[in-house]
């Protein structure tokens, strides 16, 4: 089938492994990138697929109502896979606005949007069937619509820490780590969990997961969300744990680790999320929430000794003896302790599984940031400088 879909937030790090999953995958779907190009927008991410006739481009502000609306109609889209946010947590600490502004009036713009093109192109359908004489034959349309909206595990707040010294796990999945497989609490994030959020970000991520359950219970629009735990992999910018710490490593530059270190994220290798997202956006359920994780917790200190190891080893340097970079800085306020996603629902109703061990996953992504220099310098130039004076010179 035919199909015409708008991506936001394509140039970013998720959007730009979907992009290139869905171009690939799907050569009779127009696949259109709508972004702004924020800092965190970058279409060097998709320098692979920026000629394949079936992607396309468009540079726009998704709470530009009008011209998103246009867009909508003048490229007859069925699709929307909405990933465009403000997605630092640190950023929302010292910017709340702009949070607000793209993540909930953004988010609230797009859906206000495809519900006047969803009503339009069902209303022309149901005029066209009347005067068609065999109704039976006529296909409509507009069985094809969805309003894909991804979310985070941050919605759902922060899980105790009840086994510090961690306990086996209830679940093994291919993204878990063979060599250390521990979880750090009995409970995880089901899809049925009151959300509690804590940062302006999760807050602003929160309110527009509302705003899409609201838009299909008032007005049917066809809807789903995800909520993923934290991704890793090549082409995420250089302000987030991973990627930041294996640039200052190869520099030699001090690590900042917030606190003590001993708070707990569970890590998924991102192009196991996008194809999470393509299995979900073709057959999940109009109306649903579903959790994306790979059961993989990691205290942050155990994780960056594991890139510290990665990196030394991998620039022949001895294993371990950038270990004294590891520096101790002052906590993330409202810092969450732990998050864990129980993504069994995914599982067992869609069949998706992670590919990608973690141990694999890790390493290509170090080998990803060490071999492509290139695209680390020119997104640390700049504005970047200063964003890293403000946030770390007095931390
Ligand atoms: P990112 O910051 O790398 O990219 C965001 C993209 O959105 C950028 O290309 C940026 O230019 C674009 N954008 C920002 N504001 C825009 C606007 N007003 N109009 C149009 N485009 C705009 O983000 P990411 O880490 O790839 O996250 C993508 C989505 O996935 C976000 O919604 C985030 O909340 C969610 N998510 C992220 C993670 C993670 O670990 N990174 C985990 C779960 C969910
Ligand atoms: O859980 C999903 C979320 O994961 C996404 O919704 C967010 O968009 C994404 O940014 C990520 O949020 P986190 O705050 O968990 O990711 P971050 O990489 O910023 O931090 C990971 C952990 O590392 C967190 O406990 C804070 C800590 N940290 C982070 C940075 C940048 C440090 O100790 N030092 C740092 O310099």
């Amino acid at each position: 089938m035919n199909r015409s879909i708008i991506i936001t937030g394509g140039a970013g790090f998720i959007g730009s492994h979907v992009v290139r999953l869905f171009v690939n995958k799907y050569p009779e779907y127009k696949i259109i990138n709508l972004d702004k190009l924020t800092y965190a927008g970058n279409l060097a991410n998709l320098k692979d697929v920026e000629d394949k006739p079936n992607y396309h481009f468009v540079r726009m502000d998704i709470c530009d109502f009008e011209g998103v609306l246009k867009l909508m109609q003048e490229e007859h889209v069925d699709g929307v896979i909405h990933l465009a946010a403000e997605s630092h947590v640190d950023r929302s600490i010292k910017d709340p606005f702009t949070f607000a502004q793209t993540n909930v009036m953004g988010t609230l713009s797009l859906l206000q949007a495809f519900k006047l093109h969803y009503e339009e192109v069902r209303s022309q359908e149901s005029e066209d069937r009347m005067a068609s004489r065999n109704h039976s034959d006529f296909c409509l349309r507009s069985t094809a619509f969805r309003f894909y909206h991804i979310s985070t595990d941050e919605v759902y707040g922060a899980l105790e820490m009840t086994h510090p010294e961690g306990i086996e796990p209830p679940f093994t999945t291919k993204a878990s780590s063979g060599t250390h497989h521990l979880a750090y609490g009995e409970r995880f994030f089901t899809e049925d969990l009151k959300y509690q959020p804590h940062s302006p970000y999760s807050a602003s991520k929160a309110s527009s997961d509302h705003f899409v359950r609201a838009f299909h219970d008032t007005y049917g629009l066809p809807t789903i969300i995800t909520n993923c735990s934290n991704n890793y992999g090549p082409y995420q910018f250089p302000e987030k744990l991973i990627p930041l710490f294996i640039n200052n490593i190869r520099h030699r530059k001090p690590l900042p680790v917030y606190g003590r270190g001993e708070n707990v994220r569970d890590w998924l290798y991102v192009e196991d999320h996008a194809r999470a997202i393509d299995l979900i956006f073709h057959e999940g359920k109009i109306g649903e929430t579903y959790n994306i994780g790979g059961f993989n917790e990691w205290k942050n200190i155990d994780i960056i000794k594991v890139l510290i190891n990665t990196v030394d080893r991998l620039l022949g340097r001895k294993e371990g003896e950038d270990m004294d970079l590891i520096t101790y800085v002052t906590d993330r306020a409202g810092h969450d302790l732990r998050y864990a996603i129980d993504s069994s629902k995914l599982q067992r109703e869609l069949g998706w599984e992670p590919s990608l061990q973690f141990e694999e996953g890790i390493e290509k992504t170090v080998r990803w940031y060490l071999d492509n220099q290139e695209w680390m310098d020119n997104v640390t130039s700049g504005d970047y400088l200063k964003y890293y004076e403000d946030m770390y010179a007095h931390r």
